[in-house]
Order: structure tokens, then sequence, then C-alpha cells
């Protein structure tokens, strides 16, 4: 096993960290304070191959490796995990979903533009009554012959807001259950399409999250993803490496908050000397260090899985619940080594620590990673 960074993933890291330095720290807090991420830092990754990094060149895209977007989302999240979590979505849940599945005519029509940042894209699954339980599905699409009639709402959608690309799950024959949902690209603007006020959240407070409502919504069937009834599996497939994405943020959001900690407590005195000589900080240091090596390595391995063209589906689950445990373990600390100053937003470590808690929420919640991961050492 090689343990060792490539020379190009080290001058990508470079590359990631040098743009969330520049580009995505100055504003990140007066981003969390008005809830806003701008449209021209979505153009400014896009330019820099950051909305399609693993897709295809032929379709415009950057045509790097799974470890390569890993190395991305952790050096966006330590600064900015509003702006990673756009990223991540639309590379995992949206730009993977239709190069996986999509037509050629799809591909042709939305992935180009979405992997230059021309397009933004959202993955639309939760509903008020099917967030964990997702094969409960409200939204109907029923088959008119040459279109489909979208009824529903969903629900936190990310990108919500924004996005010009939609893919929608939703049932087309309840008596099949699973089998009978599908998955459907919905344009920005179709007639029927309404996107609900933006929420305000705890947490990626700059990132875009919505309720969306489809009222007799015509989706034509050329915009149909996969074979009729295979809108689950394409979910759940493209979950998984969506699930590699937030575990990269989570990584990412801890070593952030992990390295101002660092910082801090060589700085800071008390009682007549800087606070990482006291051991009381120094074992708190060692342990988020351990922890986020920890939680990298198999974070790593999921993506290197993937890589491979092994099935990631239980990886990619054990990686997001440690990373996500670990950013919200290793952010509390961080503020609590930050004393009084850590509940100050200069310091960024509380908006690290709010960012933490939806990496146990999103793209399934620990309780779900514990079911995949569960069944999948059972079915062994
Ligand atoms: N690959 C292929 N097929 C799969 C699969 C996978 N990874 N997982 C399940 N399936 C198949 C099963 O084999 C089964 O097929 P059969 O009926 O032929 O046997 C079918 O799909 C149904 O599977 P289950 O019986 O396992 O379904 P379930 O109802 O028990 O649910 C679950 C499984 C894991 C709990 C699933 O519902 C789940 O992952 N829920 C969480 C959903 C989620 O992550 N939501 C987040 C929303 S997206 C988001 O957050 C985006 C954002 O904006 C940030």
């Amino acid at each position: 096993m090689n343990f060792n960074l490539s020379e190009e993933h080290l001058m990508i890291r470079d590359a990631a960290r040098d743009f969330a330095q520049t580009e995505l720290l100055p504003g990140v807090i007066d981003r969390d304070n008005k809830q806003h991420f701008p449209g021209e830092l979505v153009k400014k990754m896009g330019e820099l191959g950051f909305m399609g990094i693993m897709v295809d060149p032929k379709y415009g895209g950057s045509g790097m490796d799974t470890i390569s977007y890993v190395l991305i989302m952790e050096e966006l999240s330590k600064i900015d995990a509003s702006a990673s979590v756009m990223v991540s979505v639309n590379n995992s849940l949206v730009c993977y979903g239709l190069e996986a599945y999509g037509t050629e005519e799809q591909k042709q029509k939305y992935l180009t533009k979405l992997v230059t940042g021309e397009y933004l894209g959202a993955f639309c699954l939760s509903e008020p009554e099917a967030g964990s339980d997702a094969t409960s599905q409200k939204t109907t699409a029923i088959d008119k012959g040459d279109h489909y009639i979208l009824n529903g709402t969903k629900n936190w959608i990310t990108n919500g807001g924004r996005a010009n690309v939609y893919i929608v799950i939703a049932q087309t024959d309840r008596d099949k259950g699973s089998h009978g949902i599908n998955a459907f690209i919905v344009e920005r603007g179709t007639a029927g399409f309404h996107i609900g006020p933006k929420e305000d959240k705890l947490g990626i407070r700059g990132s875009d999250t919505h309720t969306l409502q489809f009222n007799d919504v015509k989706i034509p069937k050329e915009n149909r993803i996969g074979t009729n009834g295979s809108g689950f599996r394409f979910a759940m497939k493209t979950l998984s490496g969506g699930r590699i994405g937030i575990a990269s943020q989570a990584l990412g959001i801890a070593q952030g908050a992990y390295e101002l900690a660092l910082k801090y407590s060589k700085e800071r005195k008390a009682f007549g000397t800087e606070i990482s000589n006291h051991q009381a900080i120094a074992f708190k240091l060692a342990d988020m260090y351990t922890e986020i090596e920890a939680a990298r390595l198999l974070v790593m391995k999921s993506a290197k899985d993937k890589d491979l063209g092994n099935n990631y589906d239980r990886s990619s689950a054990v990686a997001k619940l440690y990373a996500s445990k670990v950013a919200m373990e290793t952010t509390v600390e961080a503020v609590q080594i930050h004393g009084g100053n850590g509940f100050v937003k200069d310091y960024h470590v509380e908006r690290l620590m709010r960012d933490a808690k939806i990496t146990q929420i999103y793209e399934g919640t620990s309780e779900i990673q514990k079911i995949v991961i569960s069944r999948s050492i059972l079915r062994d």
C-alpha cells in the first residue's frame, strides 16, 4: 500500500488550498452571516475544474480520480463548507449520476454545462415524509405516454434556489415499491415548478437550501434517467459516491479546526506559558490529530475503492460515519481550546463547529450509515 500522494495529487491539493486561501477565506464570515454565496465564486470553481472533477474530458470534465476529489473537497471544506457542499452535490450527485446513467443526449445537453460552472445541479430525493426512509417517496411521476406528470414536494435541497438542472426522484408505480421509482431531469423554469423560500440554517449558511414544489410539471420522456423503475438504485449508487464527498467535507472541517486550534495554542499564554505547554491542551491536540489521521485513511480507502472499480457502498458509509463524528468532536474541542475567543465569529472555529453538524445528517444520517454498514457486513 502506498500512503504517499503523487506529484499530480500534490499539485491538485495545492491549487485547491491556494483557491481556498485567496478566494474563499476573505468574506467567509460575511457569507455565513448573510447566508449568501456569490455566483462568481461558483464560476471560478468551474474554471479551475472543481465542478466536474471526475468527469471525462470528452464532456469537458477534469478527468481526475476520486483521490483528487477528496483532496479538493478537504481543502475547500477547511475554509468554507458552504462552498464545498455545492461542489460535492454538483460532482457526486449530479455529474456522476448523469455520466454513469444518462443518455448521450442528456450528457451533451446538461453535463457539458455542469462541469464548467455555467450550470449548477441539485439532487432532489428528500421529502417532508421521506428523508431517511427514501423508498417512501410521495412525489409522483405519472406516465402519460410521451411524457410524465410530476407532483410533490422536495425538502432541504442543496443548490435548490439557484440550480439550472434538478435530478428529481419520484414514484411512478407505487405497487412496485422501490422498483417503481424513477429519476428525472427537471429544468429550472419548467411550468409548475416552484422554488420555496430559503432555509435559515444552523450551519453551512452560505449554501442555498430550499423546499421545491412540483405542480403538474410536464417532463418529456427523454428526461428520465435510466430504465423504467431504476430510480431508487440510481439514487443509492449516486449517494454512495456522495458519501465520499461528505466524508471528505467532514475531514476538511476537522482538519481546519485542528489547524486553528494548534496555532492558537502556540500563541495564547496562560499561567505563564503558551497553553500548548499545558498537558490538558497538548493531549486534546494529540487526540484530534490521531482521530483525523484515522478518518483520512478511511476516506482515502473508500476513494481508492471507487477508483479501482470495487464496490464502495460499505466503505463510503464507514468513511462518512467516522469522519463526520471526528468533525463534530474535533470542532467542539477546537472551540474549547480557544476558550472565550472560540465563541466569537472572528476566530472561525464556532462556524466550523456549526458546519460540522450537517455532516452527520445529510446524504444519510449517521444512523442510516449504520444501517448500510450492518446490512453489508451481515450479508458477508
Ligand atoms: N446499490 C444498488 N441497489 C441498492 C443499493 C445500492 N447501494 N441500496 C439498496 N439497493 C436496492 C436493494 O437491493 C433493494 O433491491 P431489491 O428490492 O431488488 O432487493 C432496493 O434497492 C431497496 O433497498 P432496501 O430494501 O435496502 O431499501 P430500504 O427502504 O430498506 O432503504 C436505506 C435503504 C439505506 C435506508 C435508504 O433508504 C437510504 O439510504 N436512505 C437515506 C437516504 C439519504 O441518504 N437521503 C439523503 C438525501 S440526499 C442529500 O442529502 C443531498 C443534498 O442536497 C446534500
